[in-house]
């Protein structure tokens, strides 16, 4: 069948991650972009603190490297940390030509404007270069600004990308890649795209969890489609709690920046008393899995609800001018920051594990390629350091385009696939079955697979899940597909697969942290799943 569009790479995500590599893509090639939403519907809208690199002449490349090894206890793969921490000026530049309108500090000594520097939790020095409270809405306008002025850069929204195409190739006797089958939401079909490359981007999986800080769609999609599609996963047990999500019914676990506390907010319990330096000496600036853990032992202890963030001690001025976001956000809700503290709770925040990457960020299935959330890297280890999610992206966005470009004369473009096949299903009666499956999966996920893990809360959970997953694959079989029951598909792989690397670790590292294996292992080693129809391997070919 001949495809419905055909590109020379085709990129399945338009934050951060996905824009990155069409930029830097050559400008005479086609690239097609793809959001199940609008295009800036992911994650990377919504962050708030910043993105971190190295531009103090106090700081230095080691101290950026050794942070970040140290946050992630000992899993962060070094050639990797190293790569990433490198490449962080050159992508601030990169960003700054593109528009991203960062906050700035003042004039240097030689009549240059610098950027401000803010500080999070892990880092050792003030390297985290923002804007404002809302540095993600400050990245993202700017890339769909600089992509939508590209005329070889086509934007759709409304796509939703179900499954991945691949085929051999009777020469190397690998697998690979040559394009995906996506539902055009604006009329229900499922359109063939062939492409040479494709690239997934489509951030993480937090939203597997009750409470989160991330947007609808965090369903871990990219992650679902490429195991689906022979690829290794690794690290998926590595999920991280934001420790101060805004507690309220109707926030939705709306984010209070860590840079709050960089800039000396305190965590309080309800009689006022502080206690993160009860928990580690780094106090409110200690690694996210450790103070997410200390609220969760707290909010147990006392039986309480939440905890408290407070910076009502910094003049207004102050508090209104670096976190206006934050304050209008938590105004709406009932609350000054500047002169109350705020009700905290963890929540959900971000996927460290993924689809395994090399530096190139490509996977086991040839020509396809996964940049930032969606992707294992090695960078982020057993707790990603803050702000470093963003660096990620920009870093290993360029690589991927770099080796892209410079692939492109050996890579044919495909010729046919067989398009959608429909004839078997009708459409769907019970909807109710998604929308409950949905909260099911989230709420066990949150009881048994949460900040505190134990051999029994994660069997229970994969009973569940396996019952699920027949449901929901019976359901995908018999009906017409929607956004919904991919999404809920997709949530449910990769809850299975949080569940089975999580069971996998027997020892407490990091964000992993179980009651029956307190200690870490003396030697720190990844979690990595091999699906059964693995890429890596030759095919026959007869
Ligand atoms: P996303 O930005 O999530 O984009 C995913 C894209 O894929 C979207 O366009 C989506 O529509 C599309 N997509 C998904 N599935 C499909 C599909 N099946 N078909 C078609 N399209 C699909 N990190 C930092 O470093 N610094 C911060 O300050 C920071 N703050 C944060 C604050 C919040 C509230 C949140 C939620 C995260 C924050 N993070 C931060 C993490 C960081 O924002 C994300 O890790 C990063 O933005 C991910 O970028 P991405 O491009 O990989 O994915
Ligand atoms: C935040 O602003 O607290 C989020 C930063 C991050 O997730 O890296």
């Amino acid at each position: 069948m001949q495809p419905d569009h055909l590109h020379d790479v085709l990129i399945i995500g338009s934050g951060a991650a996905g824009l990155t590599v069409a930029l830097h893509l050559p400008a005479d090639i086609c690239v097609t972009v793809l959001s199940k939403g609008s295009l800036d519907e992911g994650s990377t809208r919504f962050a708030q603190g910043g993105i971190a690199a190295v531009l103090d002449s106090q700081d230095s490349i080691e101290a950026h490297v050794e942070d970040t090894l140290v946050a992630g206890v000992g899993l962060c793969h070094k050639d990797t940390v190293r790569f990433t921490v490198e490449r962080g000026k050159q992508s601030i530049q990169w960003l700054v030509d593109q528009g991203v309108d960062f906050t700035k500090a003042e004039i240097d000594d030689d009549g240059e404007e610098v950027l401000h520097l803010t500080q999070e939790g892990g880092h050792s020095h003030r390297r985290v270069i923002h804007s404002a409270d809302a540095t993600g809405k400050a990245v993202s306008t700017s890339l769909i600004d600089q992509a939508r002025q590209r005329d070889n850069i086509v934007l759709l929204t409304g796509r939703m990308a179900v499954n991945l195409i691949w085929e051999a190739d009777i020469e190397t006797r690998k697998k690979r890649c040559i394009g995906a089958y996506i539902l055009n939401n604006a009329n229900g079909k499922v359109e063939l795209h062939l492409a040479r490359f494709v690239v997934l981007a489509t951030g993480g999986a937090s939203k597997a969890y009750l409470y989160t800080s991330n947007p609808d769609g965090a369903s871990g999609d990219g992650i679902a489609m490429a195991w689906r599609a022979g690829c290794r996963v690794a690290n998926l047990e590595f999920n991280q709690f934001h420790p101060t999500c805004l507690y309220h019914p109707r926030a939705k676990s709306f984010l209070l920046t860590e840079a709050l506390r960089g800039e000396g907010a305190k965590l309080r319990l309800p009689d006022g008393s502080t206690f993160m330096e009860h928990f580690d000496e780094r106090a409110e600036l200690a690694p996210r899995d450790i103070v997410a853990r200390a609220i969760d032992h707290e909010m147990k202890r006392l039986g309480s609800d939440c905890v408290y963030l407070d910076i009502s001690h910094k003049p207004t001025d102050f508090v209104t001018s670096h976190f206006p976001t934050v304050y209008k956000r938590c105004l709406k809700f009932g609350f000054d920051i500047t002169k109350e503290p705020i009700p905290v709770v963890p929540a959900a925040h971000y996927t460290c594990g993924g689809i395994m990457v090399d530096l190139n960020g490509h996977t086991d299935l040839q020509n396809l390629y996964a940049v930032g959330e969606t992707s294992f890297t090695g960078l982020h280890g057993a707790n990603r350091m803050a702000s470093n999610s963003l660096l990620e992206c920009f870093v290993f966005a360029k690589a991927a385009a770099d080796h892209i470009a410079a692939r492109l004369q050996q890579v044919k473009i495909p010729g046919s696939a067989a398009s959608w096949d429909e004839s078997r299903v009708t459409d769907s009666d019970e909807d109710v079955v998604i929308s409950h499956n949905w909260d099911e999966v989230r709420r066990f996920m949150w009881d048994y697979v949460g900040i505190v893990r134990t051999d029994k809360r994660l069997q229970r959970a994969r009973t569940r899940i396996e019952l699920l997953q027949r449901e929901i694959r019976e359901y995908y079989d018999n009906y017409k597909i929607s956004n919904d029951l991919l999404e809920l598909r997709n949530l449910a792989t990769v809850a299975e697969l949080i569940i089975r690397s999580a069971m996998q670790r027997k020892e407490s590292r990091g964000l992993h942290f179980t009651l029956d294996y307190p200690e870490a292992y003396p030697q720190a080693r990844d979690t990595i799943l091999i699906p059964e129809n693995f890429a890596g391997l030759d095919v026959m070919i007869n």
